[in-house]
């Protein structure tokens, strides 16, 4: 069994380290927040990631954590470097949490240099140029990205589609693909740069069929079709298959927007224009916004109404508000002149105008519309008689495809989801004040 150092304790850090814990290998994870640390030594874990938890306490006597590299590098095998990668200003990824993180191997360093977060293609060779250039050719370097949904992330890690292993040395190669033995999945070896452009480019590909069913779905609104059925036509075919094609109101979360950005800038960088990345990211955009619409078009101008937003994260089983949908529209509701309620089961983000509730039902009080945000599986009995008279206008846009629109309506509801037929007993009677004053 080999002993692994993992700097960074964050979604991804803290699932690898606790996932090679279980499989029997020693680790060390290191953090820079001291708060993290502390907890992480007590046993508390600092996120919500189901199952992740468990496995922690399971393995808690091969696993330690620590604010000191030494530490986390003396007498490892490997480094797995697992530190965020955000976006910068222009849109590429941030490397400093990576290169600080190369640039404090001490001079005597024997491991072999791991890669788990997202980076530009490029990165490991120049990774592999500094090491050089610093005497420490002894220190391997080996691609090996991630691609672990967060809320599924322990079942990915260790029932995975695939296993990228991308090395400029054959046998730092093995060594890494022997760590990951007893999981069963297909491994996939290829050089540094490939195996970099398979994680941004199957990112990329994912939400190109998020964004296209988003179109599709918006069409479908027009010509009055049902996006849910449609998604299921195409996804039987086996060229094709069904995952990825839930209409919504878009992507979000730690990797989507930023390695889709990143991935069109390295080609704009590259002198390349990625004609595709740019039109899915702009629908992406569109889409967060068109709930804006809907309601306007049953409550005519939205200033001074009530808006309740159901679910907040990025995602269910996640308390990620990365990137988050629900931060775009509470802004572009706010900027209308709308009151912001929120309520999320999990994530209790400070959002400046927004007042959270503890549940749906104190949430929707008087609200003149319920917008689910998040698919949280608590909403499936949110409509009832009970929230339907709490509701000032009892207003739902599904912006999920959670519900059932026929038992909705059937209990005294409007319903809009996405991409489904609009009925026309769903316009409010009071609805549409005309639009007299521009809004703010
Ligand atoms: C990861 C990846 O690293 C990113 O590239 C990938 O695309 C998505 O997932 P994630 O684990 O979600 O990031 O990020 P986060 O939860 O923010 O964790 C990063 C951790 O690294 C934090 O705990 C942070 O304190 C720590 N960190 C950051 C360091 O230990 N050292 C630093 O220099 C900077
Ligand atoms: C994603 C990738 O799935 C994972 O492989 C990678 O390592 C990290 O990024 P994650 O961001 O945790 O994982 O969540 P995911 O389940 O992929 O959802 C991302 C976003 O897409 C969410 O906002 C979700 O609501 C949205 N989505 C997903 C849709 O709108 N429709 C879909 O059909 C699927």
């Amino acid at each position: 069994m080999a002993k692994i150092g993992i700097f960074g304790a964050g979604y991804v850090g803290l699932v690898t380290g606790a996932c090679f814990a279980d499989l029997g290998h020693e680790v060390v994870v290191r953090d820079v927040l001291p708060e993290r640390i502390e907890r992480l030594r007590a046993g508390e874990v600092p996120i919500y990631e189901p199952g992740l938890e468990a496995v922690l306490e399971r393995c808690r006597d091969r696993i330690s954590f620590t604010l000191d590299v030494q530490e986390a590098v003396a007498g490892s095998d490997f480094l797995y470097v697992a530190v965020g990668t955000p976006p910068t200003y222009a849109g590429d990824a941030d490397l400093s949490a990576v290169w600080t993180v190369v640039d404090e191997l001490p001079d005597d360093a024997q491991a072999i240099v791991v890669m788990k977060s997202t980076v530009p293609v490029g990165t490991g060779e120049k990774v592999r140029a500094a090491l050089d250039a610093r005497g420490l050719e002894a220190v391997g370097y080996v691609s090996n990205p991630e691609f672990t949904a967060e809320g599924t992330a322990v079942r990915d890690f260790m029932e995975p589609d695939r296993i990228v292993i991308g090395a400029f040395d054959e046998e730092d190669g093995d060594a890494v693909e022997a760590l990951h033995i007893g999981i069963d999945g297909p491994v996939v070896r290829t050089d540094v740069n490939s195996a970099e452009m398979i994680k941004l480019a199957a990112n990329a590909f994912l939400v190109t069929r998020i964004s296209f069913i988003n179109e599709i779905a918006n069409v479908c609104e027009l010509v009055g079709a049902d996006v849910k059925h449609v998604a299921e036509g195409i996804g039987l075919d086996h060229r094709l298959g069904p995952h990825f094609l839930r209409a919504g109101i878009g992507w979000g979360g730690s990797c989507f927007p930023k390695d889709s950005l990143a991935l069109k800038q390295l080609a704009a960088n590259s002198g390349y224009h990625f004609h595709l990345m740019n039109a899915v990211i702009e629908v992406n955009e569109l889409q967060k916004r068109r709930v804006l619409q809907k309601l306007q078009r049953h409550l005519g101008r939205l200033r001074g109404k009530s808006i309740a937003l159901l679910g907040l994260a990025f995602k269910p089983n996640t308390d990620d508000m990365r990137e988050a949908p629900s931060l775009v529209l509470a802004s572009r509701l706010i900027a209308e002149g709308a009151e912001v309620r929120g309520w999320d089961p999990v994530a209790r983000p400070e959002l400046p105008g927004v007042t959270l509730h503890d549940s749906p039902l104190e949430a929707v009080r008087d609200a003149d519309a319920a917008v689910i945000v998040t698919e949280w599986p608590q909403l499936l009995d949110f409509p009832s008689e009970e929230t339907r008279a709490a509701m000032r206008h009892p207003l739902i846009v599904d912006g999920r495809n959670l519900l059932d629109p026929d038992s909705v309506r059937a209990l005294g509801f409007a319903y809009e989801g996405t991409g489904r037929r609009i009925s026309p007993t769903d316009v409010l009677p009071e609805a549409a004040e005309p639009e007299l004053e521009p809004s703010e």
